[in-house]
């Protein structure tokens, strides 16, 4: 089964992918991840992408299409969450082209619908562990023992350049205007589900769930 998460920054995306990851065996796909490990490992495109990213821009088609491209030749088919993919209508087009290459096809898009008005506390409380990448909140998820992370006890966090109420702005933007036609795209496929996710996590993990067992 393979799924995509669209929401806007702070929806949850990440959160969720991550929780059925270790649910169902899939295989979270993250081009913010993939991007940011570009960026970490110093390469061109890493260092271009970076100044894109931090002004809360859409990266080009082009770049992520390659990345993705590149993480589905990797893929023993267990199975993919798309998180954070697509979000153009050209993105769209060559995942669908990429998965039927393969045999594949996407089954569920799932829409975490959130008021922008909760964004900002959910952008600017996030930290993650330096060392797993488990995603914590200043209060709705904090680490169980105060500066340690639960998952593997890491003591080293960190904070996202683009975790500021200016680039929050930006980046609401690009997904209005470039990200949010998807949602009419998945609709007349008849593949868009629409879970609340201004509800606490387990809550929406639990509706995710409802979808996928439908
Ligand atoms: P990306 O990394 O994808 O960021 P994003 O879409 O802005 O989404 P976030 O990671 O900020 O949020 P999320 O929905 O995963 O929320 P999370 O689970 O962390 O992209 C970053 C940048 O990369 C883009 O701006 C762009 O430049 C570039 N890029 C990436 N993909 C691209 C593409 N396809 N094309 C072009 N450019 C691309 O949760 C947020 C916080 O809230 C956490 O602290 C969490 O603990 C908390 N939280 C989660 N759920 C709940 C809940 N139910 N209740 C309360 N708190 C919650
Ligand atoms: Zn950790």
């Amino acid at each position: 089964m393979n799924i995509i998460l669209i929401g806007p920054p702070g929806a949850g995306k990440g959160t969720q992918a991550k929780r059925l990851v270790v649910e169902r065996g899939m295989v979270q796909l993250s081009t913010g991840d993939l991007l940011r490990d570009a960026k970490a490992s110093g390469s061109d495109m890493g260092v271009k992408v970076a100044e894109v990213m931090a002004r809360g821009e859409l990266v080009t088609d082009e770049i992520v299409i390659g990345l993705i491209a590149e993480k589905l030749d990797e893929l023993q088919w267990a199975g993919a969450i798309f998180d954070g993919f697509p979000r153009t209508l050209a993105q769209a087009d060559a995942l669908q082209e990429l998965l039927s290459a393969r045999g594949e096809q996407i089954d569920h898009v799932i829409e975490l619908r959130v008021d922008d008005a909760a964004l900002v506390s959910r952008i600017t409380g996030r930290f993650s562990c330096a060392s797993c990448g488990e995603v914590y909140h200043d209060t709705t998820r904090p680490t169980r023992v105060d500066g340690v992370c639960d998952v593997c006890g890491s003591t080293e966090f960190v904070r996202r350049a683009d975790d500021t109420e200016d680039a929050l702005r930006a980046r609401l933007m690009s997904y209005y205007k470039q990200t949010s036609p998807l949602l009419g795209y998945y609709h007349a496929k008849d593949r868009l589900n629409v879970v609340d996710a201004m509800d606490e996590m387990d809550a929406v993990s639990q509706a995710i769930e409802t979808v996928l067992d439908a």
